[in-house]
This record gives C-alpha cells, structure tokens and sequence, in this order.
C-alpha cells in the first residue's frame, strides 16, 4: 500500500526516517533538503546532553534552522537529555513535530507526556537497551510512538542489538498500535527483521548517509516497509 493511500486512510504505513547524527554536519541543511528530495517525509534529530548520554549534539536553534529551511519535513526529536521537561516547551516553539523523551531520563514519566501532548506534539517514550518493556506497559495511554534503541545510545554507527527486537514483538502481542521505531544500527537487513517483528518507523543513520544515491536507497526501504503487517 502506497504511503500516501495508507495516511489517508489512517492507516498505520511503515517508513525509514534518516538519523541526521550521521549526515555532514557541514551541509546539515542541504542534507535535510536532499532527504525530502529523495522522498523522505520524517528526519530524526538526536539532542544530546553530555551526562544522560557521554556526547553532545544539537540544541533548539539547529531544530528551527531546519524547519525553516525544509518546512515539509516533519521533524522527529530525540531526546537523550535528563530532566526533559526543561526543555520540551523550547524544542515545541523551535520546530519539533514530535518530541520523544526516555524513561530512564525522568522521575515523572506521566508528567512529561502530558506536558508534550499540552504542547500539541506527538509524544514518544524511548528505552535504552538494558531497559525492560516491561516497564512501559502501564504508560503506554496517549503515547504516539515507542522508540527501542536497538543500540546503546549516544553515538552513530554502532552495531544493531537484534534481541531489542523481543521488546517490539512484546509491544504488538500486548495490542499496543502505536508507531514503534526502532533506532541504532539500521541498514537494509536489520530493517527488514525490525519491519517483521512489528516495527513501522526504521531510523537509519550511518547506513543512509553512507549510500551515494539516496533516492535510491529510500526505494529499497520503501519495498521492505511494505512487508509492515498492521
Ligand atoms: C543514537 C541515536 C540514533 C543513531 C542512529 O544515540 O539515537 O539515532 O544516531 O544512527 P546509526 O543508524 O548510525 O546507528
Ligand atoms: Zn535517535
């Protein structure tokens, strides 16, 4: 089923959203351009604080540059940030479409979510990979999406985990039909067991930003997506 045909019948579509940690920091903003132009409609932007996670990345300014520049673009933003609440109005007026949060990074899982959906932006709850799923089931009402790490976070280009794939096949079996995006070491393969373990949003960085012909590259996950059984 065509993307387009599946939004509009609010139906649930399987998409690849690249991680743009990995695109060329000094082009960011032709590479968000070259996403949308390759057919992309969902780019992921990982915050990073340097104590929840050992690295720094972007602020809300970065998040406004881009809307500014790609406004079609729908921008997915991580945050790996303790105290997320601190930020979520800021992240809100800045540009984020969606604003994803992790549960090991808050005493009030509740409180955050609220205060994202009071920001009218679709709510994620993110998990670490030693993180049970446990865990989220009794959070699970009015959240948008679940983002396994299918990698220890902080950095690009490590190696996919494939037994967080357990915790999306637990999510679907418990009859959670939100999005679940799987994020960490994303390529073709990896893709395609997250697609058929019930994932419907493949973030991919290093392996996106690698391949020269992007357009391409959206085409191959576009063929796996379609495998995404709602
Ligand atoms: C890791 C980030 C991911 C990661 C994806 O902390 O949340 O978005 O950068 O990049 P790759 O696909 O290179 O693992
Ligand atoms: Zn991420």
């Amino acid at each position: 089923m065509s993307i387009t045909i599946a939004f509009y019948m609010n139906r649930k579509f399987a998409q690849v959203e690249p991680s743009m940690i990995a695109a060329d920091w000094a082009r960011f903003g032709d590479e968000a351009f070259l996403c949308a132009k390759a057919g992309i409609k969902i780019i992921h932007l990982d915050v990073m604080d340097g104590l929840f996670v050992p690295n720094l990345s972007m602020g809300p300014d970065m998040v406004l540059a881009i809307k500014k520049s790609c406004r079609d673009l729908i921008l997915d933003v991580h945050l790996m940030i303790y105290s997320p609440d601190r930020f979520i109005e800021t992240f809100a007026e800045s540009g984020a479409d969606e604003i994803t949060f992790h549960f090991e990074a808050t005493e009030d899982i509740e409180y955050v979510k609220n205060y994202i959906k009071k920001c009218n932006k679709k709510v994620g709850i993110a998990i670490k990979p030693e993180t049970s799923e446990t865990l989220l089931v009794k959070y699970l009402d009015n959240v948008d999406k679940i983002l396994i790490m299918t990698v220890e976070p902080g950095f690009g280009g490590r190696k996919f985990l494939p037994d967080m794939l357990k915790k999306v096949r637990f999510l679907r079996s418990i009859g959670f039909n939100g999005d679940i995006q799987v994020d960490g070491g994303i390529d073709l393969k990896s893709g395609e067991e997250s697609i058929l373990a019930g994932a419907n949003r493949l973030v991919s960085g290093t392996y996106f930003f690698n391949q020269s012909d992007r357009a391409m590259t959206v085409r191959q996950f576009n063929i796996l997506c379609e495998k995404f059984v709602q």
